[in-house]
């Protein structure tokens, strides 16, 4: 189980909306809120940042807010490198400023910051649904921490409600899609309008929908024994704290605290 902290919103470093305006129908939090949740999660997340660490960049929403926040830090004379999930991460850096650096002539990262689409308990992830999560888990799977940036409805029981994307060869993809389907999904491709949706790699993503997942280690173990599927979105042991968003200020989960 993960350890949680409750940074209050009126703790410096830690300043979210207060008393945002509620849906009256749902009681989930209005857009503005839930965007104030995501800065808030991510500029605490970049509190962690120190000297000459070489900073993985994540993908998403949550994530460019991170970036945003490096930069500002970097302004301010912190020092770092980088490295970019994506090209709309590096595209993002380059905003901030920030330098981002190669990927393919580095072996390690110090600190990953990324977002997600769903949490659970222990710390295991689904991400994806900015396309990213191959490239993402190399830079997770390469980082000495990994930090999750996410806003309060990202807090799930079980890993599953969401879709789980699969990056896929092209080739491969009524093969792919119908092994998938063996293992109970239903399985749509994902599309950008009118065409189909490509990935930074130029491959093409399934989404799966598994309804809530018994057993995330076999059904991960299971997708990547398919041919053809290049990576799943399926997070199980990268993420070693998340910063959550909330309305009430920003909570830290550890992995394997109680
Ligand atoms: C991209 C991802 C994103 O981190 C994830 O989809 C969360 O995005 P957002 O912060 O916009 O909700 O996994 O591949």
């Amino acid at each position: 189980m993960a350890h949680e902290v409750v940074a209050h919103a009126d703790d410096p470093g830690h300043s979210i909306a207060q008393n945002g305006a509620a849906d009256v129908a749902t009681d989930r939090p209005l857009e503005d809120d839930v965007t104030a949740q995501k800065r808030a999660a991510a500029c605490a997340a970049v509190a962690e940042i120190e000297d000459g660490m070489l900073v993985g960049l994540g993908t998403g929403t949550t994530a460019n807010f991170a970036i945003v926040a490096l930069g500002e830090r970097v302004a301010a004379g912190l020092k770092v490198t980088s490295v970019a999930t994506s090209l709309a991460a590096a595209r993002a850096a380059e905003s901030a400023s920030l330098e981002v650096l190669p990927f393919d002539t580095l072996a390690r990262v110090d600190l990953a910051i990324d977002g997600a689409d769903e949490l659970d308990p222990q710390l295991r992830a689904i991400k994806g649904r900015g396309g990213a999560m191959l490239r993402e888990k190399i830079v997770a799977a390469a980082a000495t921490r990994m930090i999750v940036v996410i806003d309060a409805r990202k807090l799930v029981t079980d890993l599953g409600t969401a879709p789980l994307p699969v990056e896929v060869l092209p080739f491969a993809a009524r093969f792919v899609s119908d092994r998938i389907e063996h293992l109970g999904a239903s399985v749509s491709l994902r599309m950008a309008d009118d065409t189909l949706y490509r990935t930074d790699q130029d491959n093409i993503i399934l989404d799966c929908r598994f309804g809530p997942i018994d057993d995330p280690q076999a059904l991960a173990s299971a997708l990547s024994a398919i041919p053809g599927l290049l990576g799943h979105g399926l997070f199980l042991d990268e993420v070693d704290a998340a910063y959550v968003g909330r309305s009430d200020g920003v909570a830290r989960l550890t992995r394997g605290a109680s």
